[in-house]
Parts: C-alpha cells; sequence; structure tokens
C-alpha cells in the first residue's frame, strides 16, 4: 500500500489529499443521542427493553436521556454549524414516528424531524437520514422481530411514510445501519438488543433485513427519493497464518461479516461458501423465489463504516453439537496481533486496513456504486483540561490517518465521496454504555453541557482548507 497522502501548504497541516469536491460530515444515531424515551407518544424500542433488562448494559445504562439531543436539538445544529460540515448523518427513530411499528403515526414525533431538517437546511447542511439504526419497535419484535417477514413488510412501510414526509429534504437516504449486527450480534451473540442466541433465527433475521431494504429501496424510489443506499460495517479480514485451516477461517469470517450482505446487494447472488459457513442452516425456509432481485435492486452509494481490521484463525465450533450453534460460531477465533495503539474500545489503530477493504471491494465487484464512509472515528479516555478544554491528540490522529487511507483508495481508482465521523457527540455506546467517548463534542452527562474538544476545532479547520481548495481547483 502506498504511504499516506496527506499535504501542507494550504492552511491545515497534514491536511488529507482528497478529490476536490470531497464532502466532509459528522453522523449520530437516534438511540444513542436523543433520549426522551417515553416522551410525545413515543413508543418502546428494543433497546428499550434490553437496556431496562439487568446485566445487559454496562452499569446498567438505558438511553432514556442519553443526550438529551430531544430538547437540545438547536444547540446540537449549532454545533454543526460551526463545525462547518456539508453533511450530517442522523437517524429517525421507528417507534417516535411509529409507536406500534405499524399502523398510526405519532404526530409529535414527526413534527420533530420536520424541525429538525428544517434547522439543518437553515445552517446550509445537506441531511443523510438512515432509516434503521437499531431501535426496532418492541411490538415488532414481540411478533417475531426481524426473524418474521411480517417485519422487512413493516419496515417498507415505515420507509414509504418517512420518505413522503422527509423526502423534500433528505439529500441521502441510508435504509439500515449496519445490518450485521442487527442480525448477528443482536440474534446470535446476543451482546445486542435483543439479546437472542440463536443459528436458524439469526440467519433469517439477517435476510429479512435484506428484503425489508429492498422493499424500502422500492418505496424510495416511488416517492423520489434523492439518493439511496445502505451502510455496512465491512471488515477487513487478515489470516493468522498461510496455513489452510486459517485460510478456509478467513473465508467463513469474509461469508460471515462481509459477503452474506455485499453478494446479494451488490451481485445478485448469495455468498458461494456458504455452506462451508453454516452447513445446511444457511439456505432455510425464510428465503423466497424473487427476493435476490428486490435486495439486488440497484444502489446511488455504497455505505461504508469502518473502525479496524481482525484477524481470524481456525478454532474449535464452542457448540459441538451443530443443532446447538449459533450463526456466528463459525470455527473462527478472533486475533489480535496489530502491534499498534488501541482504542479504549480495544480496537487496534490501523488505516491501512481501510485502503485494503476499500481496494478489494473496488476490485470484487466492478459495478461498486459510489462510497460513502458512513462511519468512523476513535474512542479514547479524553480528560478535560483545568481550563475546560479538552486535548485528544489520539482522536485527531485517528481521523488524519484514515481520512489519508481514503485519499489512498481514491488515487488507487475507487469512488469514495465523502466521511462522516463518528460521532458528532459522546453517546450512548449500546452494551458498552457511557464508557466509550467517541465524539468531537463532550457530554458532560450530570449537566448535558456540550464542550467542543480539540478534535472539533481540527476538523473545522481541515474541512475549511479543503474547501479553499476546491474553490482554487474550480478556479
Ligand atoms: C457502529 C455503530 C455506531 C457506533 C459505532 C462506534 O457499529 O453503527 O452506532 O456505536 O459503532
Amino acid at each position: 500500500m502506498p504511504g499516506h497522502r496527506t499535504s501542507g501548504g494550504t492552511g491545515a497541516p497534514d491536511l488529507p489529499d482528497l478529490p476536490p469536491g470531497f464532502r466532509f460530515g459528522a453522523a449520530t444515531a437516534a438511540y444513542q443521542i436523543e433520549g426522551a424515551h417515553d416522551r410525545d407518544g413515543r413508543g418502546p424500542s428494543i433497546w428499550d427493553t434490553f437496556s431496562h433488562t439487568p446485566g445487559r448494559t454496562l452499569g446498567g445504562a438505558t438511553g432514556d436521556t442519553a443526550c438529551d439531543h430531544y430538547h437540545r436539538h438547536r444547540e446540537d445544529v449549532a454545533l454543526l454549524r460551526g463545525l462547518g460540515v456539508d453533511t450530517y448523518r442522523l437517524s429517525l427513530s421507528w417507534p417516535r414516528l411509529l409507536p406500534r411499528g405499524t399502523g398510526p403515526a405519532n404526530p409529535a414525533g414527526l413534527d420533530f424531524y420536520d424541525r429538525l431538517l428544517d434547522d439543518l437546511l437553515a445552517a446550509g447542511i445537506d441531511p443523510a437520514v438512515t432509516l434503521y439504526h437499531w431501535d426496532l419497535p418492541q411490538a415488532l419484535e414481540d411478533r417475531g422481530g426481524w426473524r418474521v417477514r411480517e417485519t422487512a413488510e413493516a419496515f417498507a412501510s415505515y420507509a414509504a411514510l418517512a420518505a413522503g414526509r422527509y423526502g423534500d429534504r433528505v439529500e441521502r437516504w441510508i435504509t439500515l445501519n449496519e445490518p450485521y449486527c442487527s442480525a448477528f450480534v443482536g440474534y446470535a451473540e446476543g451482546r445486542h438488543a435483543p439479546g437472542a442466541r440463536e443459528g436458524r433465527g439469526a440467519l433469517a433475521a439477517a435476510h429479512h433485513l435484506l428484503v425489508g431494504h429492498g422493499l424500502a429501496v422500492r418505496e424510495l424510489r416511488a416517492a423520489g427519493a434523492r439518493e439511496v443506499g445502505i451502510a455496512l460495517n465491512l471488515d477487513r479480514i487478515h489470516a493468522a497464518s498461510g496455513s489452510p485451516e486459517d485460510e478456509a477461517a478467513r473465508r467463513r469470517a469474509e461469508v460471515l461479516h462481509n459477503e452474506v450482505w455485499t453478494e446479494p446487494l451488490l451481485a445478485g447472488r448469495y455468498p458461494a461458501q456458504e455452506a462451508e459457513t453454516w452447513g445446511g442452516l444457511a439456505d432455510g425456509p425464510w428465503r423466497r423465489p424473487g427476493d435476490l432481485a428486490v435486495i439486488g435492486a440497484p444502489l446511488d452509494f455504497l455505505g461504508v463504516n469502518f473502525y479496524r481490521p481482525v484477524t481470524v484463525a481456525a478454532a474449535p465450533h464452542r457448540a459441538a453439537d451443530p443443532a446447538d450453534r449459533t450463526a456466528v460460531d463459525v470455527g473462527v477465533a478472533e486475533l489480535d496481533p496489530y502491534g499498534t495503539p488501541h482504542t479504549t474500545m480495544g480496537w487496534p489503530v490501523v488505516p491501512g486496513a481501510l485502503t485494503e477493504l476499500l481496494v478489494d471491494l473496488h476490485a470484487r465487484h466492478p459495478q461498486l456504486p459510489p462510497v460513502w464512509i458512513t462511519e468512523n472515528g476513535a474512542a479514547f479516555a479524553d480528560e478535560v483540561a483545568p481550563d475546560g478544554s479538552v486535548h485528544d491528540p489520539a482522536r485527531i490522529a485517528y481521523l488524519r490517518d484514515h481520512l489519508a487511507a481514503v485519499a489512498d483508495a481514491v488515487a488507487l481508482g475507487v469512488d469514495v465521496r465523502g466521511a462522516y465521523v463518528w460521532s458528532l457527540l459522546d453517546n450512548f455506546e449500546w452494551a458498552r454504555g457511557y464508557d466509550q467517548r467517541f465524539g468531537l463534542v463532550r457530554v458532560d452527562y450530570d449537566t448535558l453541557n456540550r464542550t467542543p474538544k480539540d478534535s472539533y476545532h481540527w476538523y473545522r479547520g481541515l474541512i475549511t482548507a479543503h474547501r479553499a481548495r476546491t474553490e482554487e481547483a474550480a478556479r
């Protein structure tokens, strides 16, 4: 891989060598920031149930209040305006709009996002909207959740409602965020809501998420949506050794993490090695003729969320009896041979892996639509200095080096249009509660005060400098 592409001399040191017109954003998700979990008619989601179940999240943390963005969205839009981002990625709370998942919409919920989108546009920021960032209405989970096709159909109706109401103001629609996590962390590992540990159920969930995506794309198109895509957490997977066993383990991990999504979405087929990965479980009765055509509808962009690479080795299955295996029990162990710094999530910092991932994706899929980095960022143990400022040089280095890695991929022919930092604010990091701070802006969870960190000021400088370069190029 080439070295990091950065160039000084345009105002900001280490400005990544990204193409003119490259766009910069910041991202959040509804359950992680909104709070107001029972206000103004919002219904419960699986994350309310899960986080309120003892032992499920660190210290029993919930999203009941989170960053109280529901009541402080004006202040947060002002922070975005100060940051100077071109675009902001937010998610709609399905249970705030449709408290029972289907049926009558909640007028107060509809109004909330009207105000938010209007404020963003007034601030000169283009909204990118995720329809599903993991907060399934509990009423739908009670009827089977993503294990059943009805949830995919309900998702399509919800997409139609959202597109009809907000389509005039949304630049970019993202149907699902990281369906890997919804299906496999939620229904197989059980670390996320709804906390199930299943084989068939999780594979059915993966399929119904894809069908739901395809049906939602159809609704978004019918409503005249501008740009439609999906955000996948694709993994760059290395084998622990050159042994045939480890290489076979890497292939199984590729199927589990990447191909289960990229093959149906981008190539119109199921992964070639799914039987090696899951045996007979892979191809279940949840698949129907015609589904691949629905799932594979053309996309305007592919969203890629990237944080770290993984290394895998062959390992015994956790359950000896195939009947007891969850969908993530594919005979693979994750190792961490990376002798690099790690974030507080325990994730190794390896920016070059992002270049490898993008270049490989492009090589495998000649018809790859333009790519957006829909999430990238890092959690560190930030400290507040006596003068109230937050110096976070490790986060700045992480973001700078990953943008440079994107620039390397662009130089190698991958069409990447923009990148969103995860996250605008410190927020509720799912099962890790409030322990992991990813924000460009610090949130004090006692007072809910917001303090821009050094990384916020750095990112603003980078955006300004890149914009100047774009203007220069246009002259
Ligand atoms: C991703 C999620 C996002 C955030 C980051 C750290 O998997 O999409 O909500 O939690 O990880």
